[in-house]
């Protein structure tokens, strides 16, 4: 079939106010690049002609500035899901000119399928390459794409001169049955291949291809700072821990792992330890320092979602692209992030909180309990499914004026049920088979920072019940950062 080559203005042209789109890609690579930027174009035209424009955007996760910078800084959303971590796309949630639906990444498909959100009147597809019959090979990110491909009524291709064709083969792309048809998802071991390497569109869809030729923009990664450090040795230090007392298998386990600075040190980290033997990740991101650890065989093989790979790293895989192709595969986000197959091949699970309170309880999203940070993302898919949960973050931000430790989360992702270790620049603090005061008092000696250890203390011996929370004070950090700009000036005698 001979398709229709068009720009990004002509397919923009086409999206309507109202529209609902869904993206291939997952955080930025594997995202279109051209069509959102001339979409953002045409909302500010609109916009300046007094008309109303705006579309309801579904991805992967995250994506980048192309995508959430541009229209949101068109206010062209009406409705996004089910992650992002823009600031722009930020500033619009939290001032509600964003309807904003945080979801399970591995949840986001089937709800779509299940019709949660109506129509998909476009799907957008980043693509290395593409057959006359729709095959398509995707790009270093696959998110959703298999289900907005299958809703959609009309479909974009943006064909990217940067990928290799050689890209064909590093994809599995499977979507399963719907209840109540669904069956097990046959992958028994982080290396098994499901599905099939190409994603198979129906050409008649396909509306238009537009020529793009861009790295995926992933920004490089800083150098660890003193924390992130500290916190890498503190994972790894556990983690040898466990494999020298037995409670890991002797082959080990597929590990997964958060986005960020601290994740690629973890990972850094894991890369020099002596100690451990050679690793599998079954995960939803691969960054940076994972090219390293396949280069050198330390992890032999990586199933992710996306390759979140800075563009000098992106480069270096493309240039060396044979050496690595049996070591990677990517696969949706609802295998990727898929509770059934976390649980059954037993992952470690790493990911990052912003806090922990003393008993275990987590949150990943929210600012002083009101302001969304990101979202949820996959955490909540790893974390309650994994043979092991590891949650990590420093134990005090903007300079000690914020305990990342405190009385009670101001917003709960993860529950104390789910949550087995909290990792800080301070230590480890191993919460399993412990009741919630022994939990607090091994988050607060070895987690907290000793600044905010008497204060901690105080607020959980003054409490009462099994989880001797006080409801009058248990948010008297939080309250006397929002009174003074700094949690150090809580005064628990105000509340007793
Ligand atoms: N209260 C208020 N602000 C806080 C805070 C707290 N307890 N902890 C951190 N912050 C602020 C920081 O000061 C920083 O502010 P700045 O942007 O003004 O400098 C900001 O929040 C981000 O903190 P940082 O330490 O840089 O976070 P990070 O990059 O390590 O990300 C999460 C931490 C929790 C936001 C991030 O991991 C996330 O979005 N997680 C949820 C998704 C997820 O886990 N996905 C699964 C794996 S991909």
């Amino acid at each position: 079939m001979a398709f229709n080559f068009i720009t990004a203005q002509e397919a923009a042209e086409m999206i309507h106010n109202g529209a609902t789109i869904g993206l291939s890609g997952f955080t930025a690579p594997g995202t279109p690049k051209a069509i959102t930027e001339a979409l953002a174009e045409k909302a500010v035209r609109e916009h300046e002609a007094g008309k109303p424009f705006k579309v309801n955007m579904f991805t992967g996760a995250s994506t980048s500035d192309h995508v959430d910078g541009v229209l949101s800084r068109a206010n062209a959303y009406n409705m996004r899901a089910p992650y992002q971590n823009v600031p722009d796309l930020r500033k619009r949630i939290n001032s509600h000119d964003c309807h904003y639906n945080d979801r399970h990444l591995s949840e986001m498909a089937q709800e779509m399928r299940y019709g949660t959100y109506g129509e998909v009147d476009f799907a957008i597809i980043e693509a290395a390459d593409i057959s006359d019959s729709g095959e398509i090979v995707l790009g270093c990110g696959v998110g959703n794409v298999p289900t907005y491909a299958a809703m959609a009524k009309k479909i974009f291709i943006e064909l990217n001169a940067k990928l290799p064709k050689a890209l064909l083969g590093m994809h599995d792309v499977y979507m399963p049955l719907d209840p109540p048809y669904r069956r097990e998802i046959p992958i028994y071991a982080a290396n098994d291949r499901v599905g099939s390497p190409v994603l198979k569109v129906d050409p008649a869809k396909i509306v238009g291809i537009v020529r793009t030729d861009s790295y995926d923009c992933v920004k490089p990664f800083t150098a660890p700072d003193e924390v992130s450090t500290l916190i890498g040795k503190n994972v790894v230090r556990f983690l040898v821990g466990e494999y020298k007392a037995g409670r890991l298998p002797k082959e080990f386990l597929p590990l997964q792992s958060g986005v960020g600075n601290v994740a690629n040190a973890v990972l850094y980290d894991l890369g020099e330890s002596k100690e451990l033997p050679n690793f599998m990740m079954y995960t939803e991101v691969i960054q940076d320092a994972v090219l390293e650890l396949l280069k050198k065989g330390k992890c032999t093989f990586a199933s992710t979602c996306s390759m979140t790979f800075s563009d000098e790293t992106e480069a270096k895989l493309f240039s060396d692209i044979s050496f690595f192709h049996d070591k990677i595969l990517m696969r949706p986000a609802e295998i990727s992030n898929n509770p059934e197959v976390i649980r059954r091949i037993g992952v470690i699970a790493m990911n990052t909180a912003l806090e922990a309170d003393i008993f275990g309880a987590v949150n990943s999203t929210h600012v002083l309990g009101t302001k969304m940070m990101n979202g949820i993302g996959g955490s909540g898919d790893f974390t309650r499914n994994a043979y092991l949960s590891i949650f990590s973050c420093p134990s005090i931000t903007k300079g000690g004026a914020i305990s990342n430790i405190v009385p009670m989360v101001a917003h709960a992702d993860h529950s104390e049920h789910s949550v087995d270790i909290i990792v800080t620049d301070q230590g480890i603090a191993d919460l399993r088979g412990k009741d919630p005061v022994q939990r607090a008092k091994e988050i607060i000696n070895n987690c907290a920072h000793p600044m905010y250890r008497e204060v901690l203390t105080d607020y959980l011996n003054r409490g009462a019940g099994q989880t001797p929370h006080s409801l009058r004070a248990s948010f008297a950090l939080h309250e006397a950062f929002t009174e003074t700009g700094d949690m150090r000036n809580a005064d628990l005698g105000r509340y007793f």
